[in-house]
């Protein structure tokens, strides 16, 4: 929103993720000098670490247009049928959350990505017919979180697969930093690392703080973004100096305090915070378990003594996590 573009456009604008970018770089320049279109690829990673943005980029690096559309959109078999016959050669076709399409959908997906052939049946009983027909030549770019989501089948049809990981620190403060250029906010190399510090490894979530910790310092009148500044609104949202939310905090607190730091499962836990089972899954413990205050165990969640220590509550021997 707002008006202004701050997803990069090419690779060399990209920050982090060096070894998706170089692969990539490898693959698209090799398309272009075959004149071909670049083989299916799978981005895997947990929410807002960028597979959206490098599909936008791998069409304009591949001067080819581009659909977007996601899994449970795709509801029906002719639906898919109509976004991949709109498509023309080289095109990037990207689906987000590809684990979420239905099997009817995913078969015609099949035949579509190995031989660019689309066979479809019309109508039911007797009077049905099977068409085919030749698709022009384009790339599948999907999304998921995780590549276990998807049936052998599908993955399998993927040339590249590549995986994004959290950034560092100091790469979400170039991104906070380069937003903060594009939008025409002031803020300081210490500002802008205490943004990333407390972004939970996630340039969405780096460049909404940036957003709202520029409605404090303007507000407060505030010309600039100083370390101060980020760390005072920062408290004020509720963002604490390892960058855990409230949801975060809601989630070891309840282990620790109801369930004796674990191990509980996820079903329990998921009633306990009143949260869904895949919100938990996919976007809250992975950051939590990359800090080093949860781990999953075959019998469940437990705090870690680091998650005791965060909050000051003493770790006592015997917890399930010596065990
Ligand atoms: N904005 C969001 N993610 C970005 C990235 N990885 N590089 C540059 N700008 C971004």
């Amino acid at each position: 929103g707002g008006g202004v573009e701050i997803r990069p456009r090419t690779l060399a604008e990209y920050i982090g993720q060096r070894q998706v970018k170089e692969s990539l770089s490898v693959f698209i320049q090799a398309a272009r000098q075959r004149h071909e279109a670049l083989d299916h690829v799978l981005f895997h990673g947990f929410p807002g670490l960028g597979k959206t943005t490098l599909a936008y980029i791998i069409a304009n690096e591949m001067g080819a247009g581009i659909k977007v559309t996601s899994g449970p959109v795709i509801e029906r078999a002719g639906d898919l049928a109509a976004i991949l016959t709109s498509l023309q050669q080289g095109d990037i076709l990207f689906i987000d959350e590809i684990h979420r399409l239905n099997h009817v959908v995913e078969e015609i997906l099949y035949p579509a990505m190995e031989d660019y052939q689309l066979d479809l049946v019309i109508g039911q009983g007797p009077g049905a017919r099977s068409v085919k027909m030749d698709l022009p030549r384009f790339t599948l770019v999907g999304a998921t979180t995780r590549t276990g989501l998807l049936t052998p089948p599908l993955r399998d049809r993927f040339g590249v697969m590549l995986r994004l990981d959290y950034y560092t620190p100091e790469e979400l403060a170039t991104i906070v930093q380069r937003s903060a250029r594009l939008f025409q906010i002031e803020i300081t190399g210490e500002g802008a690392l205490e943004i990333g510090r407390r972004s939970r490894g996630t340039p969405r979530i780096a460049n909404r703080l940036l957003r709202r910790v520029r409605d404090f310092s303007d507000v407060g009148g505030h010309g600039c973004i100083s370390a101060e500044v980020a760390d005072r609104a920062l408290d004020r949202l509720l963002v604490d100096r390892f960058g855990l939310d409230e949801m975060d905090r809601r989630i070891l607190l309840t282990l620790i305090e109801k369930f004796q730091g674990g191990p509980i499962g996820l079903e329990t836990l998921s009633t306990a915070v009143c949260e869904e089972k895949n919100t938990l899954e996919d976007v809250y413990e992975p950051f939590l378990i990359q800090s080093g205050f949860l781990m999953r165990t075959p019998r469940g969640r437990i705090a870690t003594q680091s998650a005791y220590e965060h909050f000051n509550l003493p770790f006592r021997t015997g917890n399930a996590y010596q065990g």
